[in-house]
């Protein structure tokens, strides 16, 4: 069999693990929030219509940002239209996914249900059809406490209390020709930064995420980031990322090395935010919201033919997939002194983990990779040094057979390692070593597997791919574990200074 080896040295931390990282992202989409998340009537859903079998769902992930209410959604929508009584909101139509937005569910649900899920909202504001005054004023609703006259009428729509929101994205892919108001780097870094100073003269504790490229394969990519970081400097604190990962030619060995490409994009990100701070020799730290991220190419309708909440984009997902998942969240750990919030796109029913159907819900494969490093990621994110087997991974050429991450929690003394087997075939002894710290015991370890890679959860079956126990070994400071081909395994050890 073949073997690999993960070095642990906890004295070699990365930075604290960020629990945003583990956060979310629901748009009006599709049944992402009518049928989804919000669905009155429904005999699953509270007073409020919240549905409470998805909440619960949601609740194990322990998000502690979800973002709000796009994607493309925002770039052409009047948040002015989805407050005060329900009964005079207007019916609109919906540029982005050609669909009817009733606008029954606006900001103050949206926040109302984000306190009901235990998370916290995480806003986008439009800046694509929106004036940046509407940006402003949008703050304004939220976060004062009154006596002006948009936190008054807050207040009149039954919030006393400010929604305090912490979070505001300064629009959404902007360098994207489909986007609603899509205009070159320097137009939308003239009116992102404009907007950020407007909104942070209204609230000053408030955070600006500002749209950086939207994915590898536009001209502009790290052009329009170059530029952005350039004028926006002062008035951002993170830089927007987005991937969407696809097995489109069926290629599973290089789709399984994802990890390997994730890694070098958020290094092109880091080296941006790098060569800026270093033209202008600033200390400012500006860090990476990579606030979209998934599997997503199987199902891409995004035409809703003017129906209120459309099917669309209801992705199903597979173990190679959750596979995928897993190497996102590693890289995010060992990205983890950049990567300060990350969003799954998304969380019900549009590209999800979580599928509603009027009764219940299907859970799938990749809810658990995120169950997974949500629970056992604490305290820091370690260097892993790997040795181990290079393996062919199709179009990508070659890639270690193992992809790694791991934390220490020095609180607990809780080390978790997180190892995909990316061999589609071969089984893999992996031996992690401590240099510096003894194992008292294994605390959990989790694997999944399946001999199918194309395995899936179905209605009728949903505990095809779920995580089982996985056996380790524990020598000294030296635990092995054997990983099937393919796998992803999430192991904790209770450990103690030596
Ligand atoms: O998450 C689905 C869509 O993907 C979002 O609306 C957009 O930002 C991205 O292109």
């Amino acid at each position: 069999m073949q073997q690999a080896s993960v070095y642990l040295d906890t004295h070699f931390t990365i930075a604290p693990v960020d629990p945003r990282i583990f956060s979310g992202f629901v748009e009006h989409l599709g049944r992402a929030v009518y049928e989804g998340i919000y669905d009155p009537g429904n005999a699953l859903s509270d007073r409020q219509g919240f549905r409470q079998d998805v909440m619960e769902k949601l609740r194990a992930w322990r998000m502690p940002l979800v973002r709000y209410p796009g994607g493309n959604y925002v770039s052409a929508c009047d948040w002015k239209d989805t407050v005060g009584p329900a009964g005079k909101r207007p019916r609109r139509p919906e540029f982005a996914w050609r669909s009817i937005e009733t606008n029954q569910f606006g900001v103050d649900e949206f926040v109302d249900w984000c306190r009901a899920a235990g998370t916290a909202p995480m806003l986008a504001v439009n800046l694509g059809t929106g004036p940046i005054g509407d940006a402003g004023q949008l703050v304004e609703y939220c976060n004062l406490p009154g006596g002006t006259f948009w936190s008054d009428q807050r207040k009149a729509n039954g919030h006393a209390e400010p929604h305090d929101i912490k979070i505001w994205c300064l629009g959404n892919e902007m360098d994207g020709p489909w986007q609603a108001g899509h205009v070159p780097a320097d137009v939308y870094a003239h009116r992102a930064a404009q907007a950020a100073i407007l909104m942070k003269g209204i609230d000053k504790t408030i955070e600006t995420v500002v749209c950086g490229s939207c994915g590898t394969g536009l001209s502009t990519y790290m052009a329009w980031d170059r530029t952005i970081l350039d004028y926006c400097w002062p008035y951002i604190d993170y830089i927007s990322a987005h991937r969407y990962s696809a097995n489109r030619d069926d290629d599973t060995p290089k789709f399984l090395a994802e990890g390997v490409a994730i890694d070098s994009m958020i290094e092109d990100y880091a080296a941006a935010i790098r060569y800026v701070a270093g033209l202008k020799k600033s200390k400012k730290k500006i860090h990476i919201s990579f606030d979209e991220w998934n599997v997503w190419y199987k199902d891409t309708r995004g035409d809703g033919n003017w129906a209120v909440a459309p099917h669309l984009c209801e992705e199903l997902y597979n173990l190679e997939d959750a596979l995928v998942c897993a190497q996102y969240l590693s890289s995010f750990l060992r990205h983890a002194d950049t990567v300060k919030i990350a969003c799954i796109a998304q969380i019900i029913n549009v590209i999800s983990p979580i599928l509603t159907r009027k009764e219940g819900l299907l859970v799938q494969s990749t809810y658990y990779p995120l169950e997974m490093f949500a629970r056992l990621a604490q305290g820091s994110a370690i260097e892993t040094r790997v040795t181990g087997p290079i393996i062919t991974a199709g179009g990508m050429g070659e890639a270690p057979a193992l992809d790694a991450s791991a934390t220490f929690n020095h609180a607990d003394g809780m080390i978790s390692a997180f190892l995909v087997n990316r061999s589609l075939s071969d089984p893999l002894e992996v031996k992690v070593a401590l240099a510096d710290r003894s194992i008292d015991h294994v605390a959990g370890a989790q694997i999944m597997h399946h001999q199918d890679v194309k395995a899936a959860n179905t209605w009728e079956n949903q505990d095809i791919v779920t995580p089982g126990n996985v056996k380790v070994h524990i020598d000294g400071p030296t635990a092995t574990v054997t990983l099937p081909g393919p796998s992803f395994a999430a192991i904790q050890w209770q450990t103690r200074a030596r």
